[in-house]
């Protein structure tokens, strides 16, 4: 049976729009029986972000520099909107009122003012779905965290550590953007452009914070502009927060860190759930890894289960490989397409003459099983 097309719109066609259109592309990697989105109207202030969308997506009738085109669109149901905070509160309000459902991103406002005005616009429209979510609660291992956390099996919260960590702005002579900008990433900073990463699981939980006291820092006072001089860099670098919990009638600490600067990490995101019957954590740094500890007696010992590809939504990929496999495997078939077309990749796919070295080494091995010597792999 045909399936129902939900035909988007995305407004913001960067870093974000596009993994939106990636993945949409690739929706046939998932079992689900739901509806699947069709690209078909995209906007940019920039029209040289079209291409990319225009080449690989059919499906588009309306590219535009104006998002008010996409609203007016009857056939564009809902609306994937990823541009600069300063944005967010004119075009979320806008999106909404237009009757179009919403994926919003982070921070959802640059502050607390626009952040209200979305929400009573969302007050004022019912009928249309409005959300704005962190991808990083759907890896296997934070997804067995939250069953951990619904089934109670942590006991008496003792704390909870949640975070998200850059080391990208470690090199202090990268040029700024506008997520260095006050003006356009908001006085929030770090913590607007990275805190609703580290606040999904823990408030989903029911784990709202009471009080918060928070250490911010900013260590990288100017970033070249660019164009060969300085300019201020003026929003936070790092922060943490340290906030009370109340919770089933006791009080927990709940540490929340947001951090562009901090050595060595790659985008990590972190969840630690501490709890005097059992404690489990997870980091993207061990993407497969889920740590758990449970409590005996008076002892407690880590153990690390590494899970398979257990996704939130059923997908194609088999439970016995992992996450990341599918990218791996979109890598390997580009890398043969490029030998194909008579590219010379850096590093080929496995050609005839070593799969005749493989036979002789596993023919090899056999005999030698057999015969218990040593034996020579003659190719
Ligand atoms: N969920 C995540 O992991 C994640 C990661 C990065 C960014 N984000 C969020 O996504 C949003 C966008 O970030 P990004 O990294 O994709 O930024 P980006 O700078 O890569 O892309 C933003 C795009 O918006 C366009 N734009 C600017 N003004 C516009 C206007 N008036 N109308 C239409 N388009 C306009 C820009 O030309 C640009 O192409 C932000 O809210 C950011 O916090 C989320």
């Amino acid at each position: 049976m045909a399936r129902r097309k939900v035909r988007f719109g995305i407004i913001g066609l960067g870093l974000m729009g596009k993994e939106f259109g990636s993945a949409a592309a690739r929706w046939c990697h998932l079992l689900s029986e739901g509806p699947v989105p069709e690209i078909a109207g995209v906007c940019d202030a920039n029209p040289a972000a079209f291409g990319w969308f225009r080449d690989n997506f059919p499906s588009i009738s309306i590219a535009t520099q104006n998002y008010q085109d996409l609203l007016a669109a009857k056939d564009i149901e809902a609306v994937y909107c990823a541009v600069p905070h300063n944005l967010h509160e004119r075009l979320y309000v806008d999106i909404i009122r237009a009757g179009k459902h919403l994926m919003g991103e982070k921070p959802f406002g640059i502050d607390q003012k626009a952040n209200t005005r979305i929400l009573q616009a969302v007050k004022e429209n019912p009928g249309v779905l409005v959300r704005c979510c962190s991808e990083f609660p759907y890896f296997p291992a934070a997804q067995r965290l939250i069953t951990w956390i619904r089934e109670r099996k942590f006991g008496r919260i003792l704390e909870v550590r949640a975070g998200f960590h850059h080391s990208s702005d470690m090199d202090v002579t990268k040029p700024i953007n506008w997520k260095r900008m006050v003006e356009v990433n908001g006085e929030y900073g770090c913590m607007g452009d990275l805190g609703i990463h580290t606040q999904h699981i823990p408030f989903r939980a029911g784990w709202a914070p009471r009080t918060v006291y928070a250490a911010l820092s900013k260590i990288v006072t100017e970033r070249p502009d660019g164009r060969g001089g300085m300019v201020p860099c003026r929003t936070w670098d790092n922060a943490a927060l340290s906030c009370a919990v109340e919770y089933d009638g006791y009080s927990f600490p709940l540490v929340l860190e947001t951090k562009r600067m901090a050595p060595g990490a790659t985008n990590t995101w972190f969840i630690e759930v501490y709890g005097l019957q059992a404690s489990a954590r997870f980091s993207t740094a061990e993407p497969k890894s889920f740590w758990y500890c449970e409590t005996r007696g008076k002892e407690q010992a880590w153990s690390r289960l590494d899970l398979g590809y257990a996704s939130a939504v059923p997908a194609i990929t088999g439970g016995i490989f992992e996450f990341g496999f599918p990218d791996a495997i979109q890598q390997m078939w580009a890398v043969f397409l490029q030998e194909l077309s008579g590219e010379k990749p850096a590093f080929g796919t496995f050609t005839p003459e070593e799969a005749r070295l493989s036979h002789a080494l596993q023919t090899a091995a056999l005999a030698s099983h057999q015969k218990g010597s040593v034996q020579e792999v003659r190719p």
